[in-house]
């Protein structure tokens, strides 16, 4: 039992978990951090972490027995089915991302009734949650803002439009005809990022999973059929700056912020221009175009770039990296370590 004030992350074994431990962590934290995933981490997240819960944000007898052990002032909700995935299981899909993070949310208003601070809350959404209808809309619309296209295709976009929703619900509404206020525990901040690209792991079930599979393909020598068009367009972010993004929103002043969920944008190149930067990196790279109809489908909904205006002028979104030096700064030298290139 450790009456500190912790830090809650879900999905912490995965790509956004993984880099954000280390970050939230490091010496000087403030908190104490105790995840939950259904895998287990890996040996050196697990020894950087106070506790690890192996098992289900579905399952509330866990979630209870984690309040009756912590006393939590920061969740970050990363768990999630990713858009591809959840569309070959839409109920599953349904469950896991809007059941799982009500229940992080019921988790969080709880845990701010108990111990009397609002609970800060991180939720990642995506450009999944845009859907724009055709191709000659996409390319008009250019930079689009939150509220424009909120019209998504997929169960995946559908599931993190309605948890935005949720989260504004327990920040500002939460059972608005109680005799007492009860809103306000939960402190609700919400990221809409492009698709993300990590040296260190390669993502699995997404549809913006083209890019990052065709760098670490190459780099390990491995042949790569990209499974959109060439001339596909969406944003992109490499994941230091991803994990910048989520601390700086974490620590802004309550007051700075105008709304809670924020689009978030760094690079956005085509699908040929990315093929065109790993050749140069790797001119022995066996790298095709097969595309995939229905994917592509997805990925022609999704903006060719966001507006990110008010995420620079709330709280000081300032991604490091560029196309160019996100691949020579940060992805090369890593991926050269990893793969010995
Ligand atoms: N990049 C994710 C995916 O493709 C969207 O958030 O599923």
């Amino acid at each position: 039992m450790s009456r500190n004030p912790s830090v809650l992350i879900t999905g912490a074994s995965g790509e956004i978990g993984h880099e954000l431990i280390a970050h939230l962590t490091a010496g000087d934290a403030a908190r104490q951090v105790v995840t939950l995933d259904l895998n287990p981490l890996q040996p050196e997240l697990a020894a950087k972490v106070r506790q690890q819960f192996v098992g289900s944000i579905l399952d509330t007898q866990l979630l209870e027995r984690i309040i009756a052990e912590y006393e939590v002032d920061r969740v970050y909700h990363l768990a999630a089915l990713l858009s591809t995935r959840s569309e070959f299981s839409p109920a599953l899909a349904h469950k896991v991302n809007v059941e799982g993070a009500l229940n992080l949310l019921e988790f969080a208003q709880k845990q701010g009734e108990s111990h009397g601070r609002p609970v800060v809350f991180f939720y990642p959404s995506s450009i999944a949650a845009f859907g724009l209808p055709d191709l000659a809309t996409k390319a008009a619309a250019g930079k689009v803002k939150e509220d424009d296209f909120n019209v998504p295709t997929t169960m995946y976009g559908a599931n993190k439009l309605y948890c935005e929703h949720l989260g504004r619900y327990y920040s500002r509404h939460y059972k608005q005809l109680a005799a007492e206020t009860l809103s306000g525990k939960v402190d609700f901040r919400c990221l809409r990022f492009p698709g993300l690209i990590s040296a260190e792991t390669v993502p699995s079930g997404g549809t913006s999973d083209y890019a990052p599979e065709m760098i670490h393909a190459a780099a390990s020598g491995k042949p790569y059929d990209c499974f959109v068009r060439p001339d596909t367009r969406i944003p992109f972010m490499a994941m230091p700056d991803a994990v910048t993004a989520i601390l700086r929103l974490m620590s802004a002043p309550r007051e700075k912020l105008t709304r809670s969920v924020y689009n978030v944008g760094a690079f956005a190149p085509s699908a040929a221009e990315f093929e065109t930067v790993v050749r140069a990196a790797f001119p022995m790279a066996t790298l095709g175009t097969k595309v995939d109809t229905k994917r592509q489908g997805i990925v022609d909904s999704w903006p060719a770039d966001v507006d990110d205006s008010t995420a620079r002028r709330d709280w000081g979104h300032a991604p490091k990296y560029d196309f160019a030096t996100s691949f020579h700064d940060y992805l090369m030298p890593s991926i050269r370590k990893r793969y010995g290139g």
